[in-house]
Order: structure tokens, then C-alpha cells, then sequence
């Protein structure tokens, strides 16, 4: 089978461990496990033995993920190798070829290209800059039919970090609820919120949501690879048995780790040094942009460690960001990514000096571009 590209894992796949600065990351700062664990739990971890496990995860794991879901139970959870085993199978399990796909732009881009390389129709609905990217419902509302098998939103959206509102969240669950269509939502930024409120998950608003999260992103985990997905009964286990084909389970050791983290206490700690990180930084890059309005604009992000800017320099945005890599080892998203030209997309989480650094490298870029 012939896949579209996945052009901006493809980018960081490539460059991510050969530039000096890589700001490419959507998530924030990792934790080391020695930051994060005491002496009993190490203890504990040389103590796992290493076998495959229960492969939708352990009961352990799913009642602290269920908890995070209201109406959910264990069996309403498949524990996933990242979020984006749990997207690949919500779209493989669901949808046939020839199926209707209404899908939120822009968006990570995973289950865009997914979609069309099996040859599902995707129909795509766009947040608008103009809307302080929320959605326009009347182009939404045009696009839902009898027709369309799945709904399919970003929320908190990647790029732009921005939350849909009570009316964007009502008008896709009824679109949902009139046409029977599925609702798939990837909150893998939920947690990461500036303002510290948690925003609702989709699932429990609607019966036939599918709702995707994991420990990378608002929980700065992401080589845990734990991902989940949350479905009603038969969907997640219908679910599970396309995971036996895709990797069986995931990593035992892994489990153990999240289920520690999902401890409400220490979740809280997580999500509060994390938005700590995730304020501070902002900060710096909207003084660093408003120095440069002539050059930039800005709505800054409600949650997530990126930011997406529009630029005002007659530059296309994968070259600019082809020359920050070669010039200045500066690693960067392009716009293009999420066929989005004249916009970047910058990861803030990683540490204050290590931003400021990559900040500098772009503003040199940029003088020398306008300078020209
Ligand atoms: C919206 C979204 N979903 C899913 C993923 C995949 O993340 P992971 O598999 O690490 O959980 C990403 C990664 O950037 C993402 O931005």
C-alpha cells in the first residue's frame, strides 16, 4: 500500500537528534526517571517481570485512566503504545474505504494522511485564524451528512493550541447525534491547559465517542510510549483485537510508571510543574514576537507547548526552515507540515536557556532575510 507522507514526523525523524536546537517538540521538558521516582518505586521496577502483560493493559492502569473519563469503566479502555497507536486503530477499526471523514484542520496530520492512504474520503473542516481558530460551523454543518461515518477533532488543537468553545463542542455533537456518526478526539493536550482548567473530554457528552490521550505531552512523558484509547464497550473491544496485530502490548514497565503517574496527587504535581514551564516560556516568546509585530502574528496558545505564528517575510515556509536547519542548527516545523504556508509552528516546552538560544537563532535568520 502506497502512504502519504507524514511530513512533519518525517522532519523530525530525520533532523531532530542532529541539530543544535531542536524546537520542534509539541510536548514538554521530559522527566528523568530519577526526577520522578523514589527509591521504593525503583525498588519496585527492578522487581517487574518482564512479560508481555495483559495486552489492552493492566486492570491497574485502566482504572486510573477510567478515572479521568467520566462514565468509563476498565473495559472502556485499551491501553495504546503512544496516542498515535491509539489513533491509527481508532481509523482502521471504523472507517472502510470509501467512508465519509469529516476532519478538523489543522491537525496533527496523522489520521489525515491515515485516511486518505486507505483511501477513506476525508472532508475537511477548518479552523479560522479570523475565528481565533475556532471553527466555522456553518461551513461544518454544510459538510456533515447521512453519509459521514466519523467526526474527527483535535481538542486542544495541534498546531494551534486552541480549545473549542461550548458552541463548537455542542454543534459537533449534535451534527454527530443527527447523522450516527462516530466522534474521534485526540486530547492528547488535555492537562496542558495555560489557565490550569482542565477542559472536558468529548467522551461521556455522546455514545459513540472515541476519545484518544497519553502520558507525551501535558504529562512530558513521551518515551514511555503509553497512549490510550477510550471507547464505548464493543468499540474498544473490537479495538483490541486490531492491537494484536499492531504490537500486541505495550511495555510492561511503562504501565507501571503510568499508573504511578496517574495517581491523582502526583498527577496534579506533573500537570502543575508542567504549565509552571509552559507559562514561563510563553511569556518569553510573546515578548520575544510582540518585539517583532512587523514580522509576526500571534494568537497565543490556550494549551500545549506549541506555537503557531503567521510571518510577514516573502520566504516559503519549509525553505525558511530548511535554511534555520542548515545555517543556524535551529530545527523548526514549516507551515506546510499542515499545508499551512506563512506559518511556523514552534515547540516552547523545552527549557527556559535552551528557548532563548533558539529564539536568538531565528531572530539572527530573520535579519539577515530582511536585511537582504
Ligand atoms: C495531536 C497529537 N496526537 C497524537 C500524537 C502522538 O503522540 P504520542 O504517540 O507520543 O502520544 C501527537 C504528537 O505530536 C499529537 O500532537
Amino acid at each position: 500500500m502506497k502512504i502519504e507522507t507524514f511530513e512533519l514526523e518525517r522532519r523530525q525523524s530525520l533532523w531532530e537528534n542532529f541539530v543544535d536546537y531542536n524546537l520542534t517538540e509539541s510536548g514538554i521538558h521530559p522527566f528523568t526517571l530519577s526526577e520522578f521516582l523514589n527509591d521504593e518505586q525503583i525498588k519496585q521496577l527492578l522487581n517487574v517481570r518482564l512479560g508481555y502483560g495483559q495486552t489492552n493493559g493492566s486492570i491497574a492502569l485502566r482504572e486510573s485512566v477510567a478515572k479521568l473519563y467520566p462514565t468509563s469503566n476498565i473495559d472502556n479502555i485499551l491501553v495504546t503504545n503512544g496516542s498515535a497507536e491509539a489513533n491509527f486503530i481508532s481509523i482502521w477499526s471504523i472507517l472502510e474505504s470509501g467512508d465519509e471523514y469529516v476532519l478538523m484542520l489543522p491537525n496533527y496530520m496523522q489520521t489525515w494522511g491515515l485516511a486518505k492512504s486507505f483511501g477513506i474520503k476525508v472532508k475537511p473542516f477548518y479552523l479560522k485564524e479570523d475565528l481565533n481558530w475556532q471553527p466555522d460551523l456553518e461551513e461544518l454543518k454544510s459538510l456533515v451528512s447521512s453519509k459521514t461515518k466519523m467526526i474527527s477533532v483535535c481538542n486542544p488543537n495541534n498546531p494551534t493550541g486552541s480549545i473549542l468553545n461550548d458552541e463548537a463542542v455542542k454543534c459537533i455533537i449534535d451534527l454527530a447525534e443527527e447523522s450516527g456518526a462516530y466522534i474521534h478526539s485526540d486530547e492528547v493536550y488535555r492537562g496542558a491547559e495555560l489557565d490550569g482548567n482542565e477542559i472536558n473530554t468529548f467522551y461521556g457528552q455522546y455514545d459513540k465517542v472515541l476519545a484518544v490521550a497519553g502520558l507525551s505531552k501535558a504529562y512530558s512523558f513521551p518515551g514511555l510510549r503509553m497512549g490510550w484509547l477510550v471507547a464505548p464497550e464493543d468499540i474498544a473491544e473490537k479495538a483490541w483485537s486490531y492491537h494484536d496485530y499492531t504490537s500486541i502490548s505495550t511495555g510492561v514497565l511503562s504501565q507501571q510508571i503510568a499508573t504511578w503517574a496517574l495517581q491523582p496527587e502526583i498527577r496534579n504535581k506533573i500537570l502543575e510543574r508542567n504549565r509552571e514551564m509552559l507559562y514561563e516560556n510563553l511569556k518569553i516568546f510573546l515578548d520575544w514576537t510582540e518585539e517583532r509585530s512587523d514580522l509576526f502574528h500571534f494568537i497565543p496558545q490556550k494549551a500545549g507547548a506549541m506555537s503557531f505564528v503567521r510571518y510577514f517575510i516573502d520566504i516559503n515556509s519549509t525553505d525558511l526552515t530548511e535554511r534555520l536547519r542548515k545555517e543556524k542548527s535551529l530545527l523548526i516545523i514549516a507551515g506546510d507540515c499542515f499545508g499551512m504556508d506563512g506559518y511556523l509552528r514552534l515547540g516552547i516546552g523545552s527549557e527556559k536557556e535552551y528557548l532563548i538560544k533558539g529564539l536568538d537563532l531565528l531572530a539572527e535568520m530573520l535579519e539577515e532575510l530582511v536585511n537582504i
